[in-house]
């Protein structure tokens, strides 16, 4: 059955265990270029991606796990192993960032933050409606500054925001209803 678009936002699922196939260089792009259709006070397009792929994946967790270790804050032995499987499925990793253009005095940088979360929304809904999943992780060392620097992203321009996992569910993923929304709502009249 057909989905309308309304549909595919209201099904979206993240799925932490992905594997091959991953997005092709086409399908990539386009679910990137939906990143440009976020919501971005002062058109400052703060968001950063780095594309790590293929045989860079296993590298990701060497280098993250390498890193840790030598900022004194080493990811348990356990940890290790769980992290090295994990990656050792995923096709596609992006590593995020927000870029603190420090010239621009007048966009408070939760603002920037904010436009970058919304960046990757926009990549989580391209990617689920292309038939793949994603999953926004702020493991892996995302807040030691040294793996933040490891990957180009050194935190005096930049706030590291973690990565995310893109490819095809490796599991069946749920498709329970999400809770309704109205008790998160209110209506406010000014009376
Ligand atoms: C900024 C951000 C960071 C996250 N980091 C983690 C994480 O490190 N570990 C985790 O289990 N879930 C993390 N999550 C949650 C998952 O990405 C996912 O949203 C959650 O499992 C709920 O699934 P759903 O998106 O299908 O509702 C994070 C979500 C966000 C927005």
């Amino acid at each position: 059955m057909s989905q309308s678009p309304i549909d595919f936002l209201l099904t979206r699922r993240s799925a932490k265990f992905v594997q091959s196939p991953g997005p092709n260089d086409e399908q990539l792009r386009q679910i990137l270029q939906t990143a440009m259709s976020a919501p971005d006070h002062g058109s400052l397009k703060p968001w950063r991606f780095s594309v790590i792929r293929g045989e860079a994946v296993p590298r990701l967790a060497d280098r993250v796990i390498t890193t840790m270790r030598e900022a004194g804050a080493p990811m348990p032995a356990e940890k290790e192993t769980v992290t090295r499987n994990w990656l050792s499925k995923v096709p596609v990793m992006l590593a995020i960032a927000c870029r603190l253009d420090h010239g621009n005095t007048k966009i408070p940088e939760q603002e920037r933050v904010l436009a970058t979360g919304a960046a990757v929304t926009n990549i989580l809904n391209a990617a689920h409606m292309l038939g793949f999943a994603g999953f926004w992780s702020t493991g892996l060392g995302t807040y030691v500054d040294q793996v933040g620097e490891a990957l180009g992203y050194d935190n005096l321009d930049y706030v590291f925001m973690g990565y995310l996992a893109l490819g095809t569910p490796s599991a069946r993923v749920s498709t329970q209803p999400r809770p309704d929304v109205a008790p998160y709502v209110q209506e406010w009249t000014g009376l």
